[in-house]
């Protein structure tokens, strides 16, 4: 980070740190705690600290808070000064004692979700229904306390994001935090759940009401621990693919690794960045269909010879097609090699005829092939790479990628990953130690005597 950069995040983190304790000293009397409230506050916050632990991660870095559900709990049952003194005990304990968190963020996380759980509070209490748990217009109060908790919090830290990475506010929020809004619908009901078993059952029902809870948290993992081997899987097929061909080896890997953070500075959402990583581990796969010798000249092809490798994006694309989780990717793949000038092929298609995705891997395609070595000439700088991009800008690359580039570039936020990148040699290591045992096997097909 930038030191420029950095002051501005020490400024927003102080404003929010005054903020909310001017908002805390005023809000805190609003809804004052009742003598026997204390010990369900202490019970509350004990559970809140321990379902902490237990965090909801995708695998795009977006995150579920089940955590979401005790506070709207607690609102909703003891108040919002007692929601305010939870989180601001369980963000202390949990983020600077258990995590160990830097001071920073803790004086950031700690204002801007007690404020935020605060205005919830007092919100949800001025609304209709928010005493009539026998109703199902329950929820509706329940409902937008979530959306304030939440969209309030997401936007004091989709800032600093957009601060400490020079991003815009509005891409950081659509790819970050936007889908968050969905996970109301979840968490109030969840919560009113909660509510009831607690208004009929008393403490113990924290208990019974944890055990859905690590379930929820325990198939989630289970479900990203499966799409990461899938990625995994994906990636070794590709690599070992290209294991035979030095000066293209990894090539895939780089460019979905590129793909990633172009796509997400551009504002894409955590299901589309996952199907754009697909896309571009996937993404020349069709070229298994073409002949070594097409794929692997180091001269310049014939026209029959262009003709044959350029249906690689097509073949491609139907292999990826066929594989469900990946359906989505297959258009990508197919487009990879479309230009906004309507040169590309397969289809010749225009600007933004051409999916987003499809443009990011284009770039991200001719980056990696500048950028690594070929037997006829040497691997390109970044700079001189960024000069190609530029000249070709709204040709053969579309304009809008290649700004986006040049911003990362500027802020450094975007580096060349070297072709000896670890995770594609070991893949290339195992490869070629399968093959060489396997030529040993035919070369001495009988024991010896
Ligand atoms: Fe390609
Ligand atoms: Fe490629």
């Amino acid at each position: 980070m930038s030191r420029h950069r950095r002051y501005l995040v020490y400024l927003y983190v102080g404003m929010v740190l005054a903020v909310g304790s001017v908002f805390t000293y005023f809000a805190l009397g609003r809804q004052p705690i009742a003598p026997d409230q204390w010990v369900p506050l202490f019970c509350f916050t004990v559970f809140l600290i321990i379902a902490d632990r237990f965090e909801v991660r995708t695998s795009q870095g977006g995150q579920w808070l089940p955590t979401a559900i005790i506070d709207l709990a607690v609102i909703m049952t003891l108040g919002a000064s007692a929601a305010m003194i939870m989180e601001g005990v369980s963000i202390l304990v949990g983020d600077g004692f258990v995590k160990r968190r830097s001071p920073l963020k803790l004086a950031f996380n700690m204002p801007a979700t007690v404020m935020s759980v605060g205005a919830a509070g007092l919100i949800f209490h001025a609304l209709p229904f928010s005493g009539d748990l026998t109703s199902p217009l329950f929820l509706l109060p329940a409902l937008v306390a979530y959306m304030v908790f939440s969209g309030l919090n997401m936007m004091l830290a989709a800032i600093v994001v957009a601060i400490s990475e020079g991003r815009r506010l509005n891409l950081v929020w659509r790819a970050d935090y936007g889908w968050h809004f969905l996970s109301g619908f979840l968490t109030a009901p969840l919560s009113a759940f909660l509510v009831f078993s607690y208004e009929y059952a008393g403490l113990w029902s924290l208990l019974l009401f944890g055990l859905p809870l690590y379930i929820i948290w325990q198939s989630h993992k289970l479900f990203e621990e499966m799409k990461e081997a899938h990625i995994n899987t994906v990636a070794a097929l590709t690599t070992a693919l290209e294991a035979d061909e030095p000066y293209t080896h990894g090539h895939s890997y780089r460019v979905a690794k590129y793909a990633v953070q172009i796509g997400q500075r551009m504002g894409m959402s955590p299901a589309e960045l996952e199907e754009l990583e697909y896309a571009g581990l996937l993404h020349d796969i069709g070229k298994i269909a073409i002949t070594n010798d097409i794929v692997c000249k180091p001269a310049r092809l014939t026209k029959d010879e262009f003709d044959i490798l350029a249906s690689h994006p097509s073949i491609g694309s139907e292999i990826v097609s066929q594989m469900k989780f990946l359906k989505g990717a297959a258009d990508l793949v197919r487009h990879h090699h479309e230009r906004p000038d309507g040169k590309g092929y397969p289809d010749g298609l225009k600007g933004d005829e051409i999916q987003l995705g499809s443009r990011i891997l284009n770039c991200c395609d001719a980056i990696d092939a500048m950028t690594s070595n070929r037997p006829y000439r040497a691997a390109r700088t970044l700079e001189q790479c960024m000069e190609e991009l530029r000249r070709f800008k709204g040709t053969q690359f579309d304009a809008e990628v290649v700004e986006t580039i040049e911003a990362m570039v500027e802020a450094g936020d975007f580096e060349i990953i070297a072709q000896t990148d670890g995770a594609a040699l070991e893949i290339q290591r195992i490869v070629r130690e399968a093959a060489r045992k396997h030529e040993e096997e035919i070369a001495y097909p009988f024991p010896a005597a």
